[in-house]
Formats: structure tokens, sequence, C-alpha cells
């Protein structure tokens, strides 16, 4: 059975743009995947702690000095990995707040980010453990920055999924939300197309 996780970290929860994009894509991707199980974090109703030294301290104490505290940090931490685990398909719907991603969504990520567990450093440098998955983004922005170095979406979550390895990722933009109707109306529109094209052989092939 297939499992896709869906991470939404706008915060208006599923009325952010991220969301509502990144939520036809997972209806129509569970109607061509019937009987696939979806699983639906949202960062902004159930939002994960900042990492800070208590927290760090507990992912690198070996397993028998960590104390009851540490014990249970790590357990929540092991449960987010474990659930990103399961996932065949991620669907990241991912605002852009003041040119980065929701510090929500780095919090999350400071949790899956764990050596041994979803990365470990080889002799040739970092090699990531989380293979085998297909990310898709859903980025929504005020304004235009598709090709310009303002860009810290694409690079920034290119390279960090590409560290615990995830390299399959597939972005769509909804750009110029902020810029008037028109521009606001085209670019989800343009979004709408590009589902499609990206969804119509996974439909084809149900
Ligand atoms: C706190 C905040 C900061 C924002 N910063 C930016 C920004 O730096 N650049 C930009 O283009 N748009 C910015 N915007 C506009 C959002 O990217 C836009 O509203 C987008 O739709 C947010 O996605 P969401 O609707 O899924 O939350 C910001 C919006 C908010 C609420």
């Amino acid at each position: 059975m297939k499992t896709l996780l869906e991470i939404r970290s706008s915060i208006y929860s599923d009325g952010g743009q991220s969301s509502r994009l990144a939520d036809r894509f997972v209806a129509h991707w569970r109607a061509a995947n019937p009987g696939a199980r979806v699983i639906v974090r949202d960062l902004a109703h159930d939002p994960v702690p900042h990492i800070d030294a208590d927290r760090f301290g507990a992912f690198i104490a070996t397993p028998e000095q960590r104390t009851a505290a540490q014990k249970a940090i790590v357990a929540y931490s092991d449960a987010l990995i474990a659930e990103l685990k399961t996932a065949d398909v991620i669907v990241l719907a991912v605002p852009m707040y003041n040119f980065s991603i929701p510090s929500t969504l780095k919090a999350y990520f400071d949790h899956i980010a764990r050596a041994g567990v979803t990365f470990r450093y080889g002799e040739k440098g970092p090699v990531g453990l989380m293979t085998g998955k297909q990310a898709y983004i859903f980025a929504a922005r005020g304004g235009r920055y598709t090709g310009t170095p303002f860009d810290s979406h694409t690079t920034y979550l290119r390279t960090f999924l590409g560290f615990i390895g995830i390299a399959d990722v597939e972005f769509v933009y909804a750009e110029g939300l902020h810029m008037g109707d028109v521009s606001r109306e085209e670019s989800l529109a343009n979004a709408h197309a590009r589902i499609g094209e990206i969804l119509e052989p996974v439909l084809e092939a149900a």
C-alpha cells in the first residue's frame, strides 16, 4: 500500500494558498491511488518545538546516557522520522515568509535531520538515508522569484531534502500572489495546470 505524507506549513493551515495547492494535488493523487494511505501533518495546528541545546544534546547522547527527559525528546523525533520513513510520496506545502521557509518547517527539519538515522557521514561526505521517495513542493509567494537569487526556497529545499536522501523533487510554484488579481489568477491557473501535467501519467496508469 502506497503512503503519502502531506506537510503543511502555512500559518493559515488548510486556508493557505500553498496548502490549497497541495490539497488539490493530494485529492487527485488519492483518486489515482485508491486504497493508499494519506497522512497530513499540519505544522500550524501541531507545531514542532524549536531546536535548542537540550534537544540537540538529547539527539547526540548515546542511548545508555540519556535521561528520561532526553528519551522523551528522542522518542518525539523518532516518531516524526518513522512517519517520514513510511511515506513513498512527500508533499510539502511551503509559503515564502520573509524570504525563507516558515520557521515551523525549519523546526520540523531540525527534528528529522539526525546523524546515523536519516543521514550519515561517509568517506566522501554526507550520505542521505531516506532514499526511494518522491517529493512534490507547492511553493507560494507574494512576489516573483524563480530564476533569481532571491528564490531561497528552491536551493534550500533541494539541498536539505537531498542531504537526507530525497533527490527526486518536483516544484510547483504559485508566484506573484500579491501582485494584483490578474497576476494571482494567472499564477494559480498555471499551478493547477502543472498539477494536471504531473499527475497525467499517474492517472493514466491507474
Ligand atoms: C509573515 C509573512 C511574510 C511574508 N514574506 C514574504 C516574502 O518575503 N516574499 C514574498 O514574496 N511574499 C511574502 N509573503 C506573502 C506570502 O508568500 C503569500 O501570502 C503566500 O500566499 C503565503 O502562502 P500561504 O498562503 O500558503 O500561507 C509573506 C506573508 C506573510 C504572512
